[in-house]
């Protein structure tokens, strides 16, 4: 075979191999990557056959949006919270397959590893394409990546279809992180820090009003001790507020992805959850013990926590505090079922004309 040598300018030449089983090499923010379309078993036999890798180990999806990785993965808030910190960006995360994928390659996984690089040529390239790529580095299993379009020549020339020239990013592989349990774990490490994804998804946006500030002072306290990284969106006395105005942007943060978890009070905590839920993506539970607050992160998978500084004291909403931030999510298929339904009633009221 004979494996050409293309100019980024050329996308529709390389969308055209990719859609005749043809393996693909580009550059990447990272190193030069190998694709190849998900649906075809002849082009990801080829590109098993040219980096002499092993078959039964599957290679990462490259996409371009969360939408695409929600198509193949089964996603918890903290997931997304990832995906919108981190990506796209030099970072590979595994998550759990989505039970319902129909899809021959992942037939027998149950986690999947996705990519979403920065490049806008690749963007471009995935747009047209409008499906996810299986990606992998572009060099012979177990060598050294290619930065460069020759090096991949050097390597790769005459098994593979079309080499894009460039030149790659950092020439690090990405970092990748195992996600599909509560507790992350660093699969290989990259450019970046397992330990700065670890901070940002323990950080957390406090806010009351005046009937439950001791309250937030200690919960403050207790989890910058447990490390934790605390937004303190007010108040900060016991002078009368109104809890919309320290407790809609606590939860707006949440919502965009700047704190990973949320925690609202006033004294009975009911005006404090009534905000919170109006912000779109926000599920926040209203609890009052530690069984109930253990229970909505595994059944609702909610994303802040709603306490009445009025009807629980200090020690106890610390105590529920911990529980509900150390507990993860049940992935049990009809809690995922009635969540969706909620983002479904939340997408209704949106478009709900009054
Ligand atoms: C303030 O007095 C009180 O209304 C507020 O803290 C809260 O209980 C509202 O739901």
């Amino acid at each position: 075979m004979e494996t050409r040598i293309l100019s980024q300018n050329q996308l529709n030449e390389v969308v055209h191999d990719l859609n005749c089983d043809g393996v693909v090499a580009f550059p990447t923010d990272t190193v030069y990557g190998l694709a190849v379309r998900v649906v075809s078993k002849q082009a990801i036999l080829k590109l098993t056959q040219a980096k002499n890798r092993p078959q039964d180990k599957p290679y990462p999806l490259l996409v371009s949006s969360i939408q695409q990785i929600e198509a193949f993965a089964q996603l918890t808030h903290r997931d997304r919270q990832l995906i919108h910190q981190w990506m796209p960006g030099s970072v590979t995360f595994v998550f759990r397959k989505n039970p319902g994928l129909d899809n021959d390659y992942f037939a027998e996984s149950t986690t999947i590893a996705f990519r979403m690089p920065t490049d806008l040529w690749i963007k471009t390239l995935l747009d047209e394409i409008k499906e996810p790529l299986l990606l992998t580095s572009a060099n012979i299993s177990g060598e050294p990546a290619a930065v460069s379009s020759d090096e991949v020549i050097a390597s790769l020339s005459g098994k593979i279809d079309c080499v894009v020239s460039g030149i790659a990013g950092c020439g690090i592989p990405s970092t990748i992180i195992d996600a599909s349990r509560f507790d992350l774990q660093l699969i290989r490490k990259g450019t970046i820090d397992m330990k700065d994804i670890e901070a940002k998804s323990k950080t957390v946006a406090l806010a009351c009003d005046h009937g439950a500030y001791p309250h937030k002072e200690a919960i403050k306290v207790r989890l910058t001790e447990l490390g934790y990284t605390i937004e303190d969106f007010g108040t900060f006395d016991n002078a009368s507020v109104d809890y919309p105005d320290t407790v809609y942007p606590a939860a707006k943060s949440v919502s965009e992805g700047k704190n990973t978890w949320g925690i609202v009070m006033c004294g009975t905590g009911i005006g404090a959850s009534i905000t919170a839920n109006k912000v779109t993506g926000i599920r926040c539970a209203l609890v009052f013990d530690k069984e109930t607050a253990h229970i909505t992160r595994e059944h609702n998978d909610s994303n802040v926590l709603a306490m009445g500084g009025r009807l629980v004291d200090e020690k106890t909403a610390v105590e529920i505090a911990e529980i509900w931030l150390n507990s993860p999510f049940s992935n049990d298929e009809r809690h995922i079922r009635r969540i969706s339904k909620l983002t479904d009633v939340e997408n209704k009221e949106k478009t709900h004309e009054r």
